[in-house]
């Protein structure tokens, strides 16, 4: 109707259709500045009344005019006739403390603006936007208030654009295909971006880094981005089988939707930390019951094909098994030891299925009790595993008796897990029925908020692979302290192909900026399936430890692996897990990350660095250590001749006493890295 209105007024006018198509230009409605006026925002109103918005960075363009609305299942779209209702703006600077994490204090500094919308026409119905500031990127979110005609949303899709201003290089990987969240990073021209997850991360020609993601994902479905056009990404939400994306009474508030927005790689990774500060602060109070730490388990084997989940000759999770891995762990000092395959239902089907678990019954040659108790006794704490086969129907009927059972045995993490491929979540839904839900979709968000809260009732912590991806909920629910969602190590064991060089370097600029990942690295053998090679130096399965941050770390290797190479392994047992500081000192995205994090409550510094497939040298200045005083650097390099293809095991382990006016030369071996502990002498 409208374009025929159009295309009449034209042939009035005597203009053909193309020149009617260039409308005026968006007018600015309202704009907002962050603290130091480094970011600005416009929101805008076109011709037809539809709502937009721009961003840019002392002045340059970063989004250029960009749409926003929705579409319904059972309602008109929001999307046009839109007249500005009210506009109003705040400012908030406050520091807040993690109870674990990356940094002792966040300070979370920003200005707001709220604007909000009327429909002129039809129903009537507003459309508020909000919009967060900061001084290294922005966060908005719609919130959809309930009016008369309109008490419930039916979400059939988001028409948030993200139109890049400029040219550049993106960091993505698909998404909505079958292997969820578990592919390589691509790295191709914004032009070539398809259907991608977040966070997407992007250098731009003049070498500002962005990276698109979402915070606090709550009662909500996850947000992908498709390329409609040149370099505009539209938000996509993973899909539910209702019809309908998003299903909720009104009032709502969306997530956030947030573009990070750094002069340099190294400055996005920090700028990360809007994800948290846009999260509600802790729902929990005292979580001095989370502790970070890093455990073993019986696993890595299970990965190897060497042991088995099912019963049998191969069977891992034996009381037998378990008690030795018990003594391994307090004898060099892991806080934490999970057992996979301890329980019944992993005989036969399981991937994709999980209808034959039972969270509470374990193997017969698995005494739970006993193991528990063992451990206790030792110091160290059980960890629990769920793995549901992607079947929360299944899951959610044994929840609270299964939480329970940990409880009382004084477990205080379990690892939980969703292994089916995308879409083959089974979920009871309202009528009663099994439906095939997606990981990332509403039901799986609610879902694993629910699994977080219910154990947080019994002072259990979730690590969750085959996760929905971090939005930062930790903040809010510290005991949710870590997730998969990547390729982990173990596509080192059995992965076609397995992890190149990069993949960390990679890794650093895209997933860890949502949060922390059980990545379960050091594998000491470089060994996966069939001894086949891991792509990896010596030197760089120990940099991991400070590279890829997560509150609980793996040693995730065989035992006799690291009993084989106690040098090496000295490393893990000494390298922290909680931090009060963390700086990445030289970084470029896919190429190298030099971390430093200075370990909780302690002088000691610790630094991990990872290259690519190439071979690097360069030096870094030290001086985040301590004025004057002096620190012991133990070291372990890449060797001189070290190389992942042909000398992988070339280690040099060294020590010296360095101050903060040293630079620290460094050579990063091809598919190698650097791992330092930084131990403060007595002044
Ligand atoms: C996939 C997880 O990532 C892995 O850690 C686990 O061992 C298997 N699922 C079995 O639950
Ligand atoms: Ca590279």
């Amino acid at each position: 109707m409208r374009l025929f209105r159009l295309i009449a007024v034209a042939l009035v006018l005597g203009l053909n259709a193309f020149q009617v198509a260039a409308q005026p230009a968006p007018q600015v409605v309202a704009s907002a500045d962050s603290p130091s006026h480094v970011i600005h925002v416009d929101v805008t109103l076109n011709a037809e009344g539809r709502v937009g918005y721009s961003v840019s960075r002392l002045g340059k363009p970063v989004i250029a005019d960009s749409r926003l609305g929705f579409l319904f299942t059972d309602a008109y779209e929001m999307l046009r006739n839109f007249v500005v209702a009210s506009q109003s703006t705040r400012s908030s600077d406050q520091t807040w403390e993690e109870p674990w994490g990356e940094y002792r204090t966040i300070r979370d500094h920003y200005n707001e603006l709220t604007v909000s919308f009327d429909e002129s026409k039809l129903m009537k119905r507003r459309m508020t936007l909000v919009f967060r500031l900061f001084d290294d990127g922005i966060g908005f979110r719609y919130e959809l208030p309930s009016v008369p005609g309109f008490t419930h949303a039916n979400i059939a899709d988001e028409l948030t654009e993200f139109n890049i201003a400029e040219d550049g290089t993106a960091w993505w990987d698909e998404a909505e295909e079958w292997n969820r969240e578990e592919y390589l990073y691509r790295k191709t021209p914004i032009e070539e971006i398809g259907f991608a997850q977040t966070p997407l991360t992007i250098r731009t020609a003049s070498g500002l880094h962005l990276s698109i993601h979402e915070a606090a994902l709550v009662d909500y479905s996850g947000m992908d981005l498709r390329r409609v056009a040149d370099r505009d990404l539209k938000a996509t939400l993973m899909p539910s089988s209702t019809g309908a994306k998003v299903s909720r009474d009104l009032p709502l508030a969306t997530p956030w939707r947030v573009i990070m927005i750094a002069p340099d790689a190294p400055a996005l990774y920090k700028s990360a930390q809007i994800i948290l500060n846009l999260n509600e602060p802790n729902k929990l109070g005292d979580v001095s019951w989370v502790k970070p730490m890093k455990y073993v388990g019986i696993w890595w084997g299970m990965h190897l094909n060497q042991q088995s989940w099912n019963s049998g000759p191969k069977h891992g999770a034996t009381t037998a098994n378990a008690k030795k891995m018990i003594d391994f762990a307090a004898k060099n000092g892991f806080g934490g030891v999970l057992v996979e395959g301890w329980n019944v239902g992993w005989d036969g089907e399981w991937f994709g299925y999980g209808w034959n678990f039972s969270y509470t019954q374990p193997y017969p040659d698995f005494d739970l009790p006993a193991v528990a108790a063992y451990a206790h006794k030792k110091g160290v704490q059980l960890i629990g595993h769920h793995e549901t086969g992607g079947n929360i129907a299944n899951y959610e009927k044994q929840l609270g008796p299964a939480l329970d059972l940990y409880q009382q045995l004084g477990m205080h993490a379990v690892k939980t897990g969703y292994v089916a491929d995308a879409g083959g979540i089974q979920a009871l839904g309202s009528d009663g029925k099994v439906h095939f839900e997606w990981h990332q979709g509403q039901v799986m968000v609610n879902h694993h908020l629910k699994v977080v809260t219910e154990a947080a009732k019994r002072q259990i912590a979730v690590d969750a692979h085959e996760p929905v991806k971090d939005t930062g909920l930790r903040r809010t629910y510290p005991n949710w302290v870590s997730r998969e969602g990547e390729r982990g190590m173990e596509y080192n064991a059995w992965g076609q192909p397995k992890n190149p060089p990069e993949h960390e370097a990679n890794l650093v600029f895209t997933r860890m900026l949502s949060g922390p990942m059980d990545f379960t690295p050091g594998i000491l053998s470089l060994k996966g399936v069939d001894n086949s090679p891991i792509l990896s130096t010596l030197a760089k399965q120990l940099a991991l430890y400070i590279v890829i941050y997560s509150p609980i770390q793996m040693a995730a290797d065989l035992p006799e692996n690291y009993e084989a190479n106690p040098k090496a392994f000295q490393f893990i047992k000494d390298v922290a897990v909680d931090w009060d500081d963390t700086r990445m000192l030289a970084g470029d995205v896919g190429d190298l990350a030099v971390i430093v994090r200075k370990q909780r409550g302690s002088p000691n510094w610790f630094l991990g660095a990872v290259g690519d497939e190439q071979e690097r040298h360069f030096d870094v200045a030290i001086d985040f250590l301590e004025r004057g005083r002096s620190y012991r650097a133990e070291i372990y390099r890449d060797g001189d001749d070290a190389d992942y293809r042909t000398n992988p095991r070339s280690i040099v382990i060294e020590q010296r006493i360095v101050t903060s006016t040293d630079r620290m030369a460094m050579r990063i071996a091809a598919g190698g890295g650097t791992a330092v502990r930084f131990v403060a002498l007595p002044h």
